[in-house]
């Protein structure tokens, strides 16, 4: 049996409409709690804005921009997304800062009261050694833990981080969401992600949810799906 808390969201990457059509179609089971998590990519292209804001309220659809730029900027940027009244989630960068995260949940708190604000702490595709380059000093698990911290204080809804992360925070930011990326199914390559765990190893660490793209979206999508559920029994 699945535990029907699961979360799995798929990510939606490309710019081609009839592969997001394909990936919502073929991915569709009574099995799993599906979401769509849709980025930079789909949203700029040409149909999909348009397209994300006719999903039905009943998709769970995340919207995956990563918002970082100054408080009012970001602010601001969320009272942009005020039509797209289905989207649920919307992601901003933790290393923002507090003022920030503040100022992306107030936004979200007038435009669209149903929006959660999750907070992207080290991407999955930093190593220790990739995150020195750019002038860390702290470890990768102590600034995701620091990182946690914060958003809980600003009281964001929810943290995105590897599965390696997951089981140190979950105490911290007990309530809240904890949604971890660098998904692989058994025997999957990692391509450019380092932080890469099974779905079952990253539900066991304390994520709620994960997400989840090349693994489901390349191939054959059906069987994928079948692969993920018989993964997590
Ligand atoms: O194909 P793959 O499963 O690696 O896709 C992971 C998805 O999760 C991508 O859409 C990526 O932008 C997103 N993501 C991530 N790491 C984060 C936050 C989001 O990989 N920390």
């Amino acid at each position: 049996m699945i535990k029907k808390k699961y979360n799995i969201f798929i990510a939606c990457d490309t710019t081609n409409l009839s592969q997001v059509k394909k990936i919502i179609h073929q991915s569709n089971t009574s099995k799993l709690n599906i979401g769509y998590k849709f980025g930079l990519e789909f949203f700029n292209s040409k149909q999909g804005r348009n397209f994300i804001s006719q999903l039905s309220k009943n998709i769970s659809i995340w919207l995956d921009l990563k918002l970082m730029d100054i408080p009012n900027t970001v602010s601001s940027a969320i009272f942009s997304l005020k039509d797209l009244t289905n989207v649920r989630y919307l992601t901003i960068h933790a290393s923002g800062g507090y003022e920030m995260m503040l100022a992306a949940k107030q936004a979200a708190k007038k435009s669209n009261k149903k929006l959660k604000i999750l907070a992207v702490t080290v991407l999955t595709s930093f190593s220790e050694n990739q995150l020195k380059q750019v002038g860390h000093t702290k470890s990768i698990k102590n600034i995701v833990i620091q990182q946690a911290a914060l958003a809980k204080k600003a009281k964001i809804d929810g943290i995105v981080c590897s599965g390696y992360e997951a089981k140190f925070i979950k105490k911290i930011c007990k309530g809240m969401q904890i949604i971890t990326p660098g998904i692989r199914l058994e025997g999957d390559l990692k391509q450019d992600q380092k932080r890469v765990m099974t779905p079952k190893l990253a539900f066991n660490n304390g994520a709620t949810g994960i997400v989840i793209g090349r693994s489901i979206t390349r191939g054959n999508i059906k069987n994928n799906i079948q692969k993920l559920i018989s993964s997590l029994q």
